[in-house]
């Protein structure tokens, strides 16, 4: 596994860099880390540079002894790309990944072939959505990560995943139990702080696919066409059978959706 420090923290950056040609960063989602998007990698690697970093604080990336914001990680992935000598990349997240993503393409657009937005959202958090992250800090303080996954796990997966799929469940359960309380309650504060991004929206010039999955109830199909409304260039697909988790849930239909967009 590759690794990188950035500079002005001196935190590791692990990530996976596999294939080569047009480069293309995934960012996971919480509490999760870079294996999920293994599908992806493998799918998407004969023709494409994947990148798929760790965020601070989770997988095997170190955790800035401040903390981290969805700017300040943007920032570090433009270093991370500079240090890497990639001028341009396709740019993409997963929920947080998708945050992250928002604020590296608000950050830095010149940077950007293009954005993948997947069961994301622009708005920053509500008063309430404040109110329940401390909670969840709270939670994750006494519980772990364990306890913080068990609360969303009802939320995170389809019905039909849920009858269908253990093997989903399974690898959701194994990724998010290895995280640590430390990287999660860092990053459960980077999700409540982090600014709203509609505004930016219009003025993303560069291509972007929006991507939910039709029983996603964390970041609804109704918070994708929000972006895709806001948009001048999106394509955007939905996958009937996916909830919050899509490109874990069906993963070939989400990798065949970006694989058509690239
Ligand atoms: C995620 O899937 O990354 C999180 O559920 C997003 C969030 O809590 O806002």
């Amino acid at each position: 596994m590759p690794t990188w420090t950035h500079p002005a923290t001196s935190t590791r950056l692990a990530y996976d860099d596999r294939g080569s040609g047009p480069p293309l960063v995934l960012v996971h989602a919480f509490p999760f880390d870079r294996r999920m998007w293994a599908a992806q990698a493998d799918g998407l690697s004969d023709t494409h540079r994947v990148l798929t970093p760790d965020v601070f604080g989770f997988g095997e990336s170190g955790l800035p002894a401040g903390g981290w914001t969805m700017d300040s990680f943007a920032d570090a992935l433009a270093d991370w790309l500079t240090a890497l000598k990639i001028e341009k990349a396709v740019v993409g997240g997963l929920s947080m990944g998708g945050y992250i993503a928002l604020a590296f393409a608000r950050r830095h657009p010149g940077r950007v072939k293009g954005l993948i937005l997947a069961d994301t959202r622009a708005e920053a958090d509500s008063a309430e959505a404040k109110a329940n992250r401390d909670k969840t800090i709270a939670l994750a303080e006494k519980d772990g990560a364990a306890g913080v996954l068990d609360q969303m796990m009802p939320k995170l997966v389809s019905d039909h995943t849920r009858t269908h799929r253990p093997e989903v469940i399974a690898a959701v359960r194994s990724i998010a139990t290895a995280q640590t309380t430390a990287g999660v309650t860092a990053a459960l504060r980077a999700m409540r702080d982090r600014p709203d991004a509609i505004a930016s929206l219009p003025g993303f010039k560069f291509p972007t696919l929006v991507l939910v999955g039709a029983e996603d109830t964390v970041t609804p199909p109704s918070a994708a066409q929000a972006m895709t409304d806001q948009l001048p260039a999106a394509t955007s697909e939905q996958f009937a059978t996916a909830g919050h988790l899509s490109n874990l849930e069906t993963p070939a239909e989400f990798t065949a959706a970006v694989r058509g967009w690239l």
